[in-house]
């Protein structure tokens, strides 16, 4: 059932290396990429296709569910009505994009509560950027704008990628993504166009979150680790520079036409290479950040530990099976 000689409760890891796989298999999955056939859960897979894929997914849905956290901070402070139904909206379809990115990993061997307990014991990643306070209403403008364009740029190039689950999950995710945007954008605009105290409020809050912009692509292709074999398998369907540029090509020029601009005087396109320079976004923060060692990883997992501890209850009433002593009448 587990192609690549997988055991999905045991430690993934070992098992990869106590795999030998057959070379023609191996060749004929790879052939399978290469004519852009989907690969299902049923199917042989290489134990690391399998293996990076559970890393892969499951560190995004950590980044989905941790990421509503910056954002449900201002549900009670959002300004006015309609922004405040907007954002419990955007709230819910990131949890909802988390469960989906969940059952997507867990297709692949790996059980959801072994997923959450690698995030809360700090095993598991998730994105750098929900590591940073949302210090004011702008930040949280800023996120819903940028972060979500960020995510966008991602999710559309590998919704087209190998992995059946996990494509047909990205390309839900990003038909709501295109609404957060929608909203990120008139939140956006409604700052950089309003006061000068509003304009300068969504400046600032620009200046706090462009580094965390730049690393959320994660290191240069010369750094990073995994983009060649995720690549040839069609797995990441961009490199981590790629992507970076081609958002850079969509928002510097949105970010401009409003009177906003990212804090780096060395951020320029060259005309020639058609991509952009900028200054060196210190990468040691970023390794810190996803180290653990971050402005908020603590207070991010401890609201998550806080809300598994108080959810137990819901889960083990949904799990107790019904009967009638379990339920008394009045
Ligand atoms: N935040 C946290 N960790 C990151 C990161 C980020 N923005 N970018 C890279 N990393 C980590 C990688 O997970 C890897 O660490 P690991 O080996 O311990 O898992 C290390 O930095 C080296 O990076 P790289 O080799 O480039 O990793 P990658 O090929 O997996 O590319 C992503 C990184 C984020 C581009 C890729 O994993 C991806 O597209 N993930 C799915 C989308 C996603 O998670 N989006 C976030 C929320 S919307």
């Amino acid at each position: 059932m587990y192609g690549g000689g997988f055991i999905p409760d045991e430690n993934p890891k070992k098992q990869t290396e106590a795999v030998a796989e057959d070379p023609a298999l191996l060749a004929e999955f790879q052939a399978r990429i290469d004519r852009g056939e989907k690969i299902e859960p049923h199917d042989w897979m290489p134990a690391m296709y399998r293996k990076q894929l559970i890393r892969m997914i499951e560190q995004h849905a950590h980044s989905e569910i941790i990421g509503a956290l910056p954002e449900g901070t201002w549900i009670t402070r959002a300004p006015g009505f309609r922004r405040k139904m907007a954002l419990i909206a955007k709230v819910q379809d990131e949890i909802g994009h988390g469960h989906l990115l969940y059952t997507a990993a867990e297709t692949l061997g790996k059980p959801r509560e072994q997923m959450i307990n690698d995030l809360l014991s700090g095993k598991s990643k998730y994105s750098n950027v929900f590591n940073y306070p949302a210090v004011t209403w702008a930040d949280v403008t800023v996120i819903g704008f940028l972060i979500d364009a960020a995510a966008i740029v991602n999710q559309l190039a590998n919704s087209k990628g190998s992995y059946g689950p996990y494509c047909r999950a990205l390309e839900r995710i990003c038909a709501e993504e295109a609404f957060h945007l929608k909203q990120g954008h008139d939140a956006f605009v409604y700052l950089a166009t309003g006061t000068p105290q509003q304009h300068e409020m969504l400046q600032a809050a620009v200046n706090r979150w462009y580094k965390p912009i730049i690393h959320f692509f994660g290191p240069s292709d010369k750094e990073s680790v995994h983009s060649e074999q995720l690549m040839r398998w069609k797995v990441k369907m961009a490199s981590n520079d790629d992507m970076r540029n081609q958002f850079l090509d969509m928002y510097v020029p949105k970010v401009r036409e409003v009177g906003i601009d990212f804090p780096d005087p060395n951020l320029k396109k060259d005309p020639e290479t058609g991509k952009w320079n900028f200054s060196d976004p210190d990468w040691d923060e970023f390794y810190e950040v996803i180290k653990g060692n971050g402005p908020c990883n603590a207070e991010r997992l401890a609201v998550r530990k806080w809300a598994e501890e108080k959810g137990r209850w819901v889960r083990q009433a949904l799990a107790t099976p019904y009967t009638k002593s379990t339920v008394p009448l009045a």
